[in-house]
């Protein structure tokens, strides 16, 4: 990403990741757009992490405005496995200052954090799963940091680096 587009990005999502009330989720979006047992996943996930996926679902749709239900729904849902537990701005900092150097071992609450960071994508995939959620769906979810070039994920994976 070029370095004023990835400014862009960074600087709303860090000021709404500390003032919560900056959030906007478009909930009768995702409620259109997901299946009731997904809306209901959905509303699990924090406001700023709803706020996310609804606009990683919106920039798949700007690159592919054809785009297939379950790339939408898999957008909308890429980061539930988040809301197993509840946000912290600190965290959501400090696990992406850290994952590039996360193979050391960590203790204590960073610790918690950097694997709940890892995890969460087949976590996500879980809760779907769990939930009679699609499985296609859950399989997008699960692999959406892995860069794969099948084309829903590639799809994605390049919204969410834009958003
Ligand atoms: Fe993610
Ligand atoms: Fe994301």
């Amino acid at each position: 990403m070029r370095p004023v587009r990835w400014f862009l990005n960074v600087v709303p999502r860090t000021l709404r990741a500390f003032v919560p009330a900056l959030a906007r989720p478009d909930d009768p979006f995702a409620r259109e757009v997901l299946r009731p047992e997904e809306f209901a996943l959905y509303l699990r996930m924090d406001p700023r992490d709803r706020h996310h996926g609804v606009a990683v679902a919106r920039a798949v749709l700007a690159r592919d405005p054809g785009a297939e239900s379950v790339v939408l729904r898999a957008a909308i849902l890429h980061d539930v496995g988040k809301s197993v537990a509840p946000y912290r701005a600190w965290e959501r900092i400090a696990v992406h200052v850290l994952v590039p150097a996360s193979r050391r071992p960590r203790r204590g609450a960073l610790g918690d954090a950097l694997r709940r960071h890892l995890e969460h994508a087949e976590r996500g995939a879980e809760l779907i799963r769990a939930a009679g959620g699609d499985a296609r769906v859950a399989d997008l979810v699960a692999r959406h940091h892995h860069s794969d070039p099948e084309p829903h994920l590639a799809l994605l994976r390049a919204a969410d680096e834009a958003t």
